[in-house]
């Protein structure tokens, strides 16, 4: 038997992603996103709304994407829960250290395994609650402990969490189960 529910943001897996940006006065700031994804080849997609993070993009034009992890799961609820327009230092109070990218005048965060460095290449629907950010990704950096033997990063490393919108919870990313583009050629 199946239930209906009425339409909801209940799109899943929903990723946990940590935006890095610097505040007018250069000090490191830091936001939690679950609305985001690919959006073409090298562009990313992030549906945002009016925060600290929105002034810091508007004025600077770029920031990072960091990929939480269960290491880093309450800061990154933190950062999502405090805005930097209130709490000035709130990314030192997550105890999270950070350096300047080298493509982007973004903070990139010591503590996760992989970081994409963006540039704004456009913004949608823009009004004073936020927009629909389209970005460059101009570099990927990741930590070297994090890579597999073919050295590409390795997602199955990395402890990665998703957030689930239904029950407002962050759940584990499991093991690899399959290989894709590959599996399906069993049915072919
Ligand atoms: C699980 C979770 C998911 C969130 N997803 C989004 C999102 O997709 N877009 C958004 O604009 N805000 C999102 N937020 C809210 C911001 O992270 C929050 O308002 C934050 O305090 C903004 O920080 P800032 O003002 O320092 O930039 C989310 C928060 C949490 C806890």
């Amino acid at each position: 038997m199946k239930k209906n529910f009425s339409p909801k943001a209940w799109l899943l897996p929903q990723p946990v992603l940590i935006i890095g940006t610097y505040d007018a006065e250069g000090t490191p700031n830091a936001m939690n996103a679950a609305w985001g994804g690919q959006w073409d080849m090298k562009q990313i997609m992030i549906s945002l709304g009016a925060h600290a993070t929105t002034e810091n993009i508007n004025r600077d034009g770029v920031f990072t994407v960091a990929f939480a992890t269960e290491e880093t799961l309450v800061g990154a609820d933190y950062v999502g829960l405090v805005s930097g327009k209130k709490q000035h230092d709130k990314v030192a109070h997550a105890g999270w250290s950070s350096e300047r990218g080298e493509h982007v005048n973004a903070p990139v965060f010591d503590c996760f395994p992989m970081t994409f460095e963006c540039k704004v290449a456009e913004k949608l629907y823009e009004s004073e609650t936020g927009c629909y950010l389209i970005a460059d990704i101009v570099n990927i950096v990741a930590d070297e402990k994090y890579l597999a033997s073919d050295g590409k990063p390795d997602v199955e490393k990395m402890n990665l969490i998703t957030f689930d919108p239904i029950h407002n919870g962050y759940i584990a990313l499991g093991k690899r189960v399959g290989d894709a583009f590959s599996a399906g050629k069993a049915l072919k």
